[in-house]
């Protein structure tokens, strides 16, 4: 049987640090949009600097380049089920994930709205930094790693800082949560799809939310 999840949430809400979690525990796919532009962006083409741009504004990238990544990683892949991060994030997104679910015979099982309050979003971005190597997710306060300059997983010395964890973009990119992702939430509860946890708690405490809500699908 699949397991479709969708993890909703504002920029900092905790869908990646989550997203890694459910990878490991239960050996789905983690396909996050935010990883593939930049991933396309590192890759210097004429598509990875129109949206290097976009990304550095913290504004979104254009619903046709987005869903063309997803449909490539949906249609080349046998996976169990996928954590879509930070997708979808308009209506157009929605159907089309919606469509090419269906088309493979699958259907979205659950969208998890992460509710939490917009400064402790702050805070979260401007402290975060991931290692460059295996993706693991950092804070300077809440989640350091264990030895400075060394990550925990792989213990690589490439961690980084993303080039829109700033106040500015972050304006931006809640500004376009609000407008254009936020509707989200009303179209999926009308679906009857949508569960929400409380993103503000603890890394553990949310992971166990979360199971608590698929053990209960
Ligand atoms: P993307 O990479 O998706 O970024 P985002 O949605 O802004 O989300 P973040 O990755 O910033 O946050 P998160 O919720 O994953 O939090 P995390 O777990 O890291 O998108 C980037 C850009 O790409 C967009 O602005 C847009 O331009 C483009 N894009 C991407 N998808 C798109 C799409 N579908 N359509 C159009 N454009 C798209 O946690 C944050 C920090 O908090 C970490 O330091 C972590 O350690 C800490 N933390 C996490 N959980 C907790 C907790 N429970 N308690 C304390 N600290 C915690």
């Amino acid at each position: 049987m699949t397991l479709n999840i969708i993890l909703l949430g504002p920029p900092g809400a905790g869908k990646g640090t989550q997203a890694r979690r459910l990878v490991e525990e239960r050996g789905l796919v983690q396909l996050s949009t935010g990883d593939m532009l930049r991933e396309a962006r590192s890759s210097g083409t004429e598509m990875g600097k129109v949206v290097a741009e976009v990304m550095d504004k913290g504004q979104l990238v254009t619903d046709e380049i987005v869903i063309g990544l997803i449909r490539e990683k949906l249609e080349s892949s046998d996976a169990p089920g996928f954590i879509f991060d930070g997708f979808p994030r308009t209506l157009a997104q929605a159907d089309a994930l919606g469509e090419l679910l269906g088309d493979m015979g699958q259907k979205v099982d659950a969208v998890i709205e992460m509710q939490v309050d917009d400064e402790a979003l702050v805070r979260r971005i401007t402290g975060r930094y991931t290692c460059g190597n295996c993706g693991e997710v950092y804070h300077d306060e809440t989640r350091p790693t264990a030895k400075d300059g060394v990550c925990d997983v792989c213990g690589s010395t490439d961690l980084r800082r993303r080039a829109d964890d700033n106040e500015d973009s972050l304006k931006t990119r809640l500004l376009e949560y609000y407008k254009k992702t936020s509707p989200l939430i009303g179209y999926y509860y009308a679906k009857g799809e949508l569960h929400r946890i409380d993103g503000l708690a603890a890394v553990d405490e949310v992971a166990a939310e979360l199971s608590a809500v698929l053990a209960r699908l």
